[in-house]
């Protein structure tokens, strides 16, 4: 006879697990916290059993009262994990069959397969959910950092090399549209998660007269209309693992924004820069050197994200491969999951409250894009408005560009009489061109840095972001 611990599937056992395959196969230890998902299953699904008379509305009710004193145990504290019951479901399965006889009865045609895939689909809501909240506390810290900032002009760079001046505040609206493009994408993972496995069994279903549809509205796996949504093939519903891997990939891309945010702030925080002063309370010093402050939530944001893609990459390798339909190397897809989430939630409230504490060195800012030459480009703009082919006029700004360094003169102090040598077409109005609020002002065009334009994308943002 099997040992009474293993009465969950030790009928056909003469002998228990060794204990060393108790402690190689358990998951109780990481998928514990699925208890809350685990219980509202098992409410839906027994309260299902009632409704087509599987089991009376007396064995629902006890099984309901005991399942809700189970996970206020749980909620407190004072419930007894029991490794060598190997996962959630059965822990709390044995404890709710100490309490109530009729626990007997609440694995009537339910599986652990289609079990684990509904309190992961029921977690994954939640965990979209609260992303998305948090995702959006970032995105709020950062339109309040481009609010308070908006008349700072900073050189924009490709190949980390000053290009053109740009607001501060168009840099920073787009690293919103990077995180917003996250929170939508949590959402789309969490519109996927909306279809309920309850009822593909182990693998094909059951004979039971079972109504999918009743467990699913119980628990709220509903369209827009309140129609259930149910999955509509049992070996793919214990088999799937999509919106794991949906999930850490959103999670990954995340973090390559979160990382490039943070090398960005790196950046601009070192003395190289100092366009921004970080907050204390999200940097440390050194146990060495007194003088250093370190960025350290920018770094950890980087460094964070490596995990993330990590998480990702477990995911897939491990189903990669796969047979149809459930294999117990499935249960591995949690930790990497239960890692994305929690370190990317922890990422957004760090990123937000880094966000929140910065202040900008309007002056800094100022010296460095003090330039003309980031303005070369306005100036073949002039040429082309006075005729010249764009590329005629790019050559010849930049033989302007060499003069002036040949001379050792900022670009717009050559004399006129100078660059018209280069080009005919320069007129005695050519150094209009370094006006630097003129030069913004002339970038109207949607999507472009000029304060019309950046005005126009922060009212989009309060709104959208309220
Ligand atoms: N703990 C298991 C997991 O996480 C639950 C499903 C177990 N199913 C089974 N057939 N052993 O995957």
């Amino acid at each position: 006879m099997a040992k009474r611990s293993q009465a969950m599937w030790g009928g056909r056992f003469t002998a228990g697990p060794a204990d060393l395959m108790l402690q190689f196969s358990e998951s109780v230890s990481f998928d514990r916290r699925l208890a809350p998902f685990d219980v509202a299953g098992s409410k839906a699904h027994s309260a299902m059993l009632a409704h087509v008379g599987l089991i009376t509305a007396k064995e629902r009710d006890a099984i309901h009262a005991g399942l809700d004193a189970i996970l206020a145990d749980i909620t407190a504290g004072k419930f007894t994990w029991e490794t060598k019951l190997e996962d959630v479901h059965m822990n709390i399965e044995q404890a709710l069959t100490k309490r109530v006889p009729a626990a007997a009865k609440l694995h009537t045609a339910r599986s652990r397969n289609d079990q684990i895939a509904t309190d992961m689909r029921l977690f994954f809501k939640q965990a979209c959910a609260v992303l998305g909240e948090k995702i959006l506390g970032a995105e709020q810290a950062l339109l309040a950092l481009a609010a308070a900032n908006r008349s700072v002009i900073i050189p924009g760079y490709t190949h980390l090399q000053r290009a053109q001046p740009v607001p501060m505040a168009h840099h920073l609206l787009a690293w919103l549209e990077m995180l917003e493009r996250d929170r939508v994408r949590f959402g789309a993972v969490a519109a996927q998660a909306n279809w309920c496995p309850l009822g593909a069994g182990a693998i094909a279903g059951t004979t039971l007269p079972i109504d999918r549809e009743f467990t699913a509205k119980a628990l709220g796996f509903v369209d827009a209309k309140g129609r259930p949504q149910v999955t509509q093939n049992s070996m793919d519903t214990v088999a799937d693992r999509d919106l794991f891997i949906e999930f850490a990939a959103a999670a990954a891309l995340f973090g390559v924004h979160l990382s490039r945010i943070a090398e960005d702030l790196i950046l601009w925080s070192s003395a190289e820069f100092k366009f921004v002063e970080l907050p204390d309370a999200f940097c440390t010093g050194s146990s060495l050197m007194p003088q250093k402050k370190n960025p350290d939530s920018c770094e950890l944001l980087r460094g964070k994200s490596a995990r993330l893609q990590g998480n990702l990459h477990t995911l897939l390798t491990l189903t990669k491969g796969l047979p149809l339909t459930y294999n117990r190397d499935l249960q591995e897809d949690k930790p990497p999951i239960f890692d994305s989430f929690d370190q990317a939630a922890l990422c957004a409230d760090v990123l937000a409250g880094t966000l929140a504490g910065i202040t900008v060195n309007a002056g800094r800012c100022a010296a460095a894009v003090a330039d003309p030459a980031l303005l070369a480009t306005d100036l073949a703009d002039y040429l082309v408005q006075k005729g010249v082919a764009f590329r005629d006029a790019h050559h010849a700004v930049g033989a302007v560009v060499r003069l002036a360094e040949t001379q050792q003169v900022g670009i717009n102090a050559l004399a006129t009489a100078d660059v018209q040598s280069v080009h005919p077409a320069f007129a005695a109005d050519w150094t209009e061109v370094f006006d630097l609020s003129r030069a913004l002002a002339k970038r109207a065009g949607t999507g472009m840095p000029g304060p019309a334009q950046i005005n126009r994308q922060m009212a989009r943002w309060r709104k959208r972001l309220t």
